[in-house]
């Protein structure tokens, strides 16, 4: 529904929760910015023109606001248990939470929420912000969103590659994409628009891992967790993800620690596609590597990233493209769903993991990430030309996974 300013009342208070209540608009603004009531909350679809002192502490309330109703809207993802009959013989189990049903559909919208409360909570961004992210896309989907939900202008920075798909979301959600040639460049390329702009740099490769609680409240540690209870190995022997910012991978290795279970009989394995520096940083320490970067969208940086927490890391194990690519489909056949190829990585890692523990006579659960949905990379990833052009052929890659899932 569409309103005028005219007939606002001078402030709205509006019932979130049972116990709280939140002031939904300040002082009447003397512009006439078209003013949409969702959800009970008024959205300033126009850039606001108003960032004196005075208005910020109202707007802030209802920003927050805003993200705590999107939240008390959204559902936790799903646990999947994924049957593979010849492992589960062995006394091994496999289980991938769903992040492709997050709201902006993947593992990001997660991230995007505490990086805007980051910066929210932190005084980085006020009324009429425009809000800058380097990105391979994801985080940009998820916080393009969070920018309209705010009323903000958005900005992403993103190598030529991205998926098409995701350019797409973006603009949906009313942002606008700035596109270079290099993954390398989108740092510099990000903080320059910001700065050219007087906007906020969200920076999520320097900020994921602290924007994130990771002791609890509900991040995807502990709902994993949680989800896990009245599984026959309730306590993973492997936990299996991909690092992007590395912010997942730290807020997971630190809470297995925070709650105890990390040890001998649960450890944090990170699947690193080939061109990333992250598993020679593992290994070495150094923090001044740099390298091609990954063809892996979403996971593999070209360089160091100040959110991968290298001492929570127990394993990592490096994957080629091919091989993250045919895992992807293999997945996809057995889910009767399309997975991304960063889930495709994460699968891989599994089966390398599960047929260690088959060696070694181990039993247990092993759990990843189904990360976001393939229906985002048709055009690429899932298009065999493409894949033959960009990636080569993946005929070994195919005998070489036959043979890990016979346990
Ligand atoms: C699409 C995508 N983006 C990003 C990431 C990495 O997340 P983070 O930035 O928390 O390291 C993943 C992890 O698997 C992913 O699949």
């Amino acid at each position: 529904m569409l309103l005028g300013v005219v007939n606002l009342p001078h402030v709205i208070w509006f019932r979130v929760k049972t116990h709280s209540i939140y002031p939904i608009s300040g002082k009447r603004k003397p512009w006439s910015c078209r003013t949409e009531y969702v959800d009970g909350y008024a959205c300033c679809e126009n850039q606001p023109m108003d960032s004196s002192k005075q208005m910020q502490a109202p707007w802030l309330g209802t920003a927050m606001a805003r993200i705590e109703a999107d939240y008390q809207r959204s559902a936790d993802t799903h646990l999947i248990a994924l049957p593979l009959p010849a492992f589960a013989a062995r006394g091994i189990d496999f289980y991938l939470k769903d992040e492709s049903t997050h709201p902006t559909g993947s593992l990001k919208h997660r991230l995007a929420r505490s990086l805007f409360l980051y910066a929210l909570c932190n005084g980085l961004i006020h009324e009429g912000s425009t809000i800058v992210e380097a990105s391979s896309g994801s985080t940009a989907v998820s916080e393009a969103y969070f920018a309209r939900l705010l009323g903000l202008p958005f900005v992403a920075v993103m190598p030529r590659s991205t998926s098409p798909e995701k350019i797409a979301q973006i603009e949906l959600y009313g942002g606008r994409c700035e596109l270079v040639d290099s993954a390398l460049h989108v740092y510099e390329a990000a903080r320059q628009i910001a700065s050219e702009n007087g906007g906020h740099y969200m920076d999520q490769f320097t900020y994921a891992e602290r924007a994130t609680d990771w002791r609890g409240n509900n991040n995807i540690a502990e709902s994993m967790f949680s989800q896990m209870l009245h599984e026959r190995f309730a306590i993973p022997r492997w936990i299996v993800v991909g690092a992007g910012t590395g912010g997942t991978s730290a807020t997971i290795g630190r809470y297995m620690r925070f709650q105890k279970h990390h040890g001998a009989q649960c450890q944090l394995a990170v699947a690193d596609p080939v061109g990333s520096v992250f598993s020679a940083y593992h290994r070495t320490g150094n923090t001044s590597l740099t390298g091609p970067g990954s063809s892996i969208e979403g996971i593999g940086r070209p360089r160091v990233e100040a959110s991968f927490i290298r001492s929570v890391i127990d394993r990592m194990v490096d994957v080629d493209n091919t091989d993250s690519l045919t895992a992807m489909q293999t997945l996809s056949n057995l889910l009767g769903r399309k997975v991304g190829p960063s889930t495709g990585t994460n699968f891989y890692a599994m089966l390398v993991l599960a047929q260690e523990m088959v060696k070694c006579g181990e039993q247990g659960s092993i759990l990843s990430l189904l990360c976001d949905s393939g229906e985002r990379y048709l055009p690429t990833y899932y298009n065999t030309g493409w894949v033959q052009d960009k990636m080569g052929c993946c005929v070994t890659s195919q005998q070489k996974i036959d043979g890990l899932m016979l346990p």
